[in-house]
């Protein structure tokens, strides 16, 4: 499989991406960003079908709020454990304007979606808007995110003090 889909229309993306597009977008006017003034949502299809949704949290101490990508895989591991993340959709505007910007996810959103995908052993979709304004539906999370550092990293060389 390719790592990356491109598409120069939402319009040519498959159903399920536009759907899941439309739920970020939805999600994204209950972004709290009186900061940044940047709306972000995301929308995440799990495995049985369900949608899970998130935007970004700010806050006065700025490290401590939270992009939309992370507090929607929290609240999908926290409320449906047992699921498997099939596809995460962000979504980006300015508040009460219609038009969708781009936003590609953080390295810090990656790294924490990488391994989501690890824990459950299969790729996860990510669609997002590129900085040309073409849509992007990339086939893992890895694919994103190359030369990572991972669980296997830490887990190395444990043994080594037994022998
Ligand atoms: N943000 C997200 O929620 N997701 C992204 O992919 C990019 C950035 C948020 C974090 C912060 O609240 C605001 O956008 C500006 O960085």
């Amino acid at each position: 499989m390719e790592d990356f889909i491109i598409a120069a229309n939402l319009e040519d993306l498959d159903a399920e991406s536009k759907y899941l597009v439309h739920k970020a977008k939805e999600a994204s006017h209950h972004a709290y960003a009186p900061y940044s003034k940047f709306m972000v949502g995301a929308a995440i299809l799990l495995g049985d079908g369900k949608v899970v949704t998130g935007c970004n949290q700010e806050n006065a101490a700025y490290p401590s709020g939270m992009c939309a990508e992370r507090v929607a895989l929290f609240a999908a591991a926290s409320q449906h454990p047992e699921q498997r993340i099939v596809k995460i959709a962000v979504v980006a505007k300015r508040k009460s304007a219609k038009e969708i910007l781009p936003a590609t996810c953080c390295g810090s959103c990656r790294q924490v979606m990488l391994e989501f995908e690890q824990r459950q052993e299969g790729a996860i979709k990510v669609v997002m808007l590129n900085s040309d304004h073409q849509w992007i539906v990339a086939s893992s999370v890895q694919s994103l995110l190359p030369f990572s550092f991972s669980k296997a990293h830490l887990e190395q060389g444990n043994d080594l003090h037994h022998t």
